[in-house]
């Protein structure tokens, strides 16, 4: 599995990692080898949030990282309504008490929403004094929300922006990704399959992905997930409530893609327009 040094962190973490949005509707024991044979397999790059079933994905992910705590990069989320500087402390607390953990890895805010930044960022800072939290980022930040985190927190505070990015998305090639690059960001891309809306072997781009797989002995998947791991600061989190998913997608971790590859997928899932970024709800 290939790995990256994950933003300004010293951190070395693998391109490929897990997430689990909507983990809580898997067969729990299915999500919890899913999630076990993925870090048997280098995935060790965990998303979670506190908004994943109220908690519930939490647990799931607690569950399955006992005993294996030190392998992993834990990540979860602090939803804007509670990311007030008190707010944002005991959320903390509480994502911790779920995830059987003393720490996270990486803490982020899930998307904007009413709290000054400053309030957020001063409780981030804060719960890494306390060793809480090892580093902090965002989410769903388009580049204005980026200028003005910047202006708050400096350089080199914040780690990395989580952002939607899928073959048939590509809105943040435009700003975002040049942005992130400029500044030591990681750029983790979500949803990297369009959130089940795959492109299906029968269409035009599937056609193209199908066959650049062949010539590899590789999937559909693994290729749409390299494709976007052509970036050199960009990781991905794909979903997988079942072991034989999170097998195939670690395969794409040491999978190489040819220029000519890259262009064919690049033409047959073109840019698009630039959109603004929001979240994903
Ligand atoms: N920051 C944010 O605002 C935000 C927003 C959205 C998502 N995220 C994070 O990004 C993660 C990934 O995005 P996502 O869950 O929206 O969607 P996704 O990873 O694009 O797609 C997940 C879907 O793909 C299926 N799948 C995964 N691997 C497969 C494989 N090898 N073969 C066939 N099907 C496969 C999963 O099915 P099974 O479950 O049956 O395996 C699930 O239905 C989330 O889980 C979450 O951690 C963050």
């Amino acid at each position: 599995m290939e790995r990256r040094r994950f933003g300004l962190t010293k951190h070395e973490l693998a391109v490929v990692g897990q997430g689990t949005w909507y983990l809580e509707d898997s067969d729990r024991a299915s999500a919890i080898a899913a999630l076990r044979r993925g870090l048997d397999l280098g995935m060790t790059h965990i998303d979670t949030a506190e908004l994943y079933g109220w908690g519930t994905v939490e647990r799931i992910v607690g569950e399955a990282i006992a005993g294996r705590r030190d392998e992993v990069f834990l990540v979860s989320k602090v939803v804007p309504q509670n990311a007030s500087r008190r707010g944002t402390l005991s959320a903390c607390e509480r994502s911790l008490a779920r995830l059987r953990t003393d720490r996270l890895d990486c803490y982020l805010l899930h998307w904007r929403g009413e709290h000054p930044l400053e309030d957020t960022f001063v409780a981030f800072e804060q719960l890494q004094r306390e060793g809480k939290i090892l580093s902090w980022g965002v989410s769903n930040f388009d580049v204005p929300d980026l200028d003005e985190a910047r202006e708050i927190a400096g350089d080199g505070s914040l780690v990395c922006n989580q952002v939607l990015y899928h073959l048939k998305e590509r809105a943040i090639e435009h700003a975002v990704l040049p942005w992130c690059a400029r500044h030591g960001l990681a750029v983790v891309a979500y949803s990297p399959f369009g959130h089940g809306r795959f492109p299906g072997p029968r269409t035009r781009g599937g056609r193209v992905l199908q066959e650049i797989a062949v010539a590899h002995g590789a999937t559909a998947r693994q290729v749409a997930l390299r494709f976007l791991l052509r970036w050199p600061l960009l990781f991905t989190i794909p979903k997988a409530g079942r072991p034989e998913h999170a097998v195939e997608n670690a395969g794409a971790g040491d999978l190489r893609l040819t220029a000519a590859e890259l262009a064919r997928i690049d033409h047959a899932f073109p840019l698009g327009p630039r959109r603004p970024v929001l979240p994903t709800l």
